[in-house]
């Protein structure tokens, strides 16, 4: 299929092109819509608009496929580190073992925050949410590192890419040990990326801390499978404020913020909570496959069922692995998992969840590893900004070096017309 789709209007026939991706998807450029017309199109939430076009990633939910630079996820979550999938996904291409071990090293080196970052975490009560103070403290980034970028020198960003690599998963351990009350620390130059990131976060002030590796590498593929999903909420808010020339930083701080709702970043944290409202109600999970079956209740299993992934969620069936792991290895005893694994097993065998191809996503096999982790609720979506990080930087960097216009919708008015104050 290929040409120009036909649009007639008031007598008139104007064409526009077609526009098809590399796995034929097909798409109409109109823009020259409102120049040649007149009119514009209306698409609240942008179900139907296409605000790029992008090589980053591809996903397919009706045949649960997800692609990161046309790598399966399967694939990289079995094969690669988080840092060899950030690299891919930023610029393009696996890193040979050269280039990765120059970026470790690198990461390594800027593996530190100026100090008086610790009087900004200090100021927040402790009750702050972790996002908020995790926006907040990356848009202080900022003011500690501000030289600006200049996109067109490969190298000025590299350097700001791997600064940010380096330094967020200190801002997102940090707003955990305020969480915990726990003295802030920083990276230890003999682990990894993930091994770091678990031992900024858990490391206590008496103890020594060993990455355990079934826990390492659960973290690994969480943070693979949340690295990106194309246009979201949160990656489109990174572009649109990228697209006025904002920073690297200040964009990303912007996606913190966006991710932070809780119709995008929060629905892991939403599954831990119904599972210990049912727990307080006495556990009956039987009770509530019949609450989430009734259309008469509201209710619904969070955790079950996903927009996009209509069959099945890729993401869901490599993490439910990972997942029995860290709780047979941890060996757990946690009603609340509990409560999670008969839901799991009632739902996966109920005509109404089969019918309608409902099974648990990513989210709900997420939040049950960072609870057997430690990881407190509220400290989800923050682990979560932490996997999209990589994904929103290569997004930023695609948008800036395809020179995008800067991101301006429009409207179709409909408040009142010309009116004079009367006195
Ligand atoms: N529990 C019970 N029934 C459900 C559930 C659920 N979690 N999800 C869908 N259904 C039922 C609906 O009632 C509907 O039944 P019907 O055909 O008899 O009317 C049918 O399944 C289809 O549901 P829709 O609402 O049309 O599906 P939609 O694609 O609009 O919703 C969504 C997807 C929002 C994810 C939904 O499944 C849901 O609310 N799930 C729980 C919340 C959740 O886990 N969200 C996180 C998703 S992952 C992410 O966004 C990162």
């Amino acid at each position: 299929m290929e040409g120009n789709i036909k649009l007639t209007y008031q007598d008139k026939s104007y064409e526009f092109p077609l526009v098809k991706g590399s796995q034929d998807e097909y798409g109409i450029d109109i823009k020259q819509l409102r120049a040649k017309t007149g009119l514009i199109t209306l698409d609240p939430g942008y179900k139907n608009t296409g605000s790029c076009q992008s090589d980053i990633t591809f996903l397919d939910g009706e045949k649960g496929i997800l692609r990161y630079r046309g790598y399966d996820i399967e694939d990289l979550a079995q094969n690669a580190s988080f840092i060899e999938v950030a690299y891919l996904l930023i610029f393009g291409e696996m890193p040979s073992a050269q280039i990765l071990k120059d970026l470790e090293s690198k990461i390594h080196d800027d593996s530190y925050v100026d100090e008086d970052l610790k009087s900004i975490l200090k100021s927040f009560p402790k009750s702050a949410h972790p996002m908020g103070v995790l926006a907040s403290l990356t848009s202080g980034l900022i003011a500690f590192n501000p030289s600006s970028v200049d996109v067109n020198s490969e190298d000025e960003m590299f350097e700001a890419i791997v600064l940010l690599l380096a330094k967020f998963p200190i801002l997102c351990a940090w707003t955990h040990r305020k969480v915990k009350g726990l003295p802030l620390n920083y990276a230890n130059t003999s682990l990894n990326y993930i091994e770091n990131v678990a031992h900024m976060m858990f490391k206590k002030p008496h103890q020594e801390y060993t990455p355990n590796p079934i826990v390492i590498n659960a973290l690994n593929k969480l943070l693979i499978l949340h690295a990106d999903h194309e246009q979201n909420c949160s990656t489109s808010t990174v572009r649109i404020v990228g697209s006025s020339h904002a920073g690297l930083f200040a964009s990303i701080s912007a996606g913190i913020s966006a991710l932070w709702g809780p119709l995008h970043g929060g629905a892991n944290q939403a599954v831990i909570e119904m599972l210990e409202a049912i727990k307080i109600d006495g556990g009956d999970t039987a009770k509530y496959m019949e609450k989430a079956k009734d259309k008469n209740d509201p209710f619904r299993l969070m955790g079950f069922g996903h927009r996009v992934y209509k069959n099945f969620d890729p993401r869901a069936r490599i993490i439910k692995k990972a997942a029995d792991e860290v709780l047979n290895d941890l060996g757990i005893k946690d009603p609340v998992l509990d409560i999670a694994k008969n839901l799991e097993e009632q739902a996966l065998s109920d005509p109404y969840f089969i019918e309608r191809k409902l099974y648990p996503n990513v989210d709900f096999y997420s939040g049950i590893i960072y609870r057997a982790m430690g990881i407190p609720t509220e400290m989800f979506t923050v682990m979560f900004a932490l996997g999209r990080l990589p994904g929103w930087i290569a997004q930023w960097r695609e948008m800036r070096l395809l020179n995008e216009p800067i991101g301006r919708p429009r409207q179709i008015y409909t408040g009142a017309t010309s009116r004079k104050i009367d006195k």
